[in-house]
């Protein structure tokens, strides 16, 4: 973990300063949730819990990692009336998934909006193996990540993400998008784990 990042989202979490956090699931995972029938799912950066609890409505189990403690008490009480055996809620590091043992690999579907872009690059590697590993065969991937502005950290290339992930997903699908938040592009990427 990047302890400034660590911090950063940490602060914003305590002053209730999540201009992301709109309670409202993006209109490209209800395309997935509607394609696929219902699976085992992890969402990476999970914040509070919108994302698992439409997929729990349409009848997926949904797991959980936020590295920030209020994200997490904020997606278990926006989850509690989930039975809880269909969900689990971990706070701990994405790039760090193997020491997560209360994980339930392998998934169908691995969801990541708006988190992995802002780790430290020296993790990416390991962030990508560990999608690699938790994820099933023939499970997909789907990312959201803004593009990188000269005077940022955060942020990957439609380039960066397909290097990042050769020899381990095929990048099935890419779809440019716009970040409001951020005030820069960004992409939607389905990555398939090979049969
Ligand atoms: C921009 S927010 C997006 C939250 C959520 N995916 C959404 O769309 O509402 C990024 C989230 O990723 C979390 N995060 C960032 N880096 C992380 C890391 N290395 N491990 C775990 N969580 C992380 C932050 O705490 C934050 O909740």
């Amino acid at each position: 973990m990047t302890e400034d990042r660590y911090e950063m989202f940490t602060e914003r979490y305590a002053k209730g300063d999540m201009p992301w956090d709109s309670g409202i699931t993006p209109p490209e995972i209800f395309d997935i949730i509607g394609e696929s029938p219902p699976g085992t799912a992890l969402d990476l950066g999970c914040g509070t819990g919108t994302v698992m609890r439409d997929l729990l409505r349409h009848g997926w189990q949904a797991d959980g990692i936020d590295f920030v403690q209020v994200a997490v008490d904020l997606a278990r009480a926006k989850l509690r009336d989930f039975a809880p055996d269909r969900h689990r809620l971990v706070c701990g590091d994405v790039t760090r998934l193997a020491d997560l043992p209360e994980l339930r690999p392998p998934y169908d579907l691995i969801i990541d909006i708006g988190c992995g872009h802002s780790i430290d690059k020296a993790l990416n590697e390991a962030y990508a193996v560990g999608i690699t590993e938790h994820l099933g065969s023939g499970g997909c991937f789907m990312l959201y990540a803004s593009h990188p502005r000269p005077e940022s950290t955060v942020g990957w290339t439609p380039l960066q993400v397909a290097r990042l992930f050769q020899g381990k997903l095929e990048l099935f699908w890419e779809q440019r998008s716009f970040d409001k938040g951020l005030d820069r592009p960004s992409s939607w990427y389905r990555l398939l784990k090979p049969v």
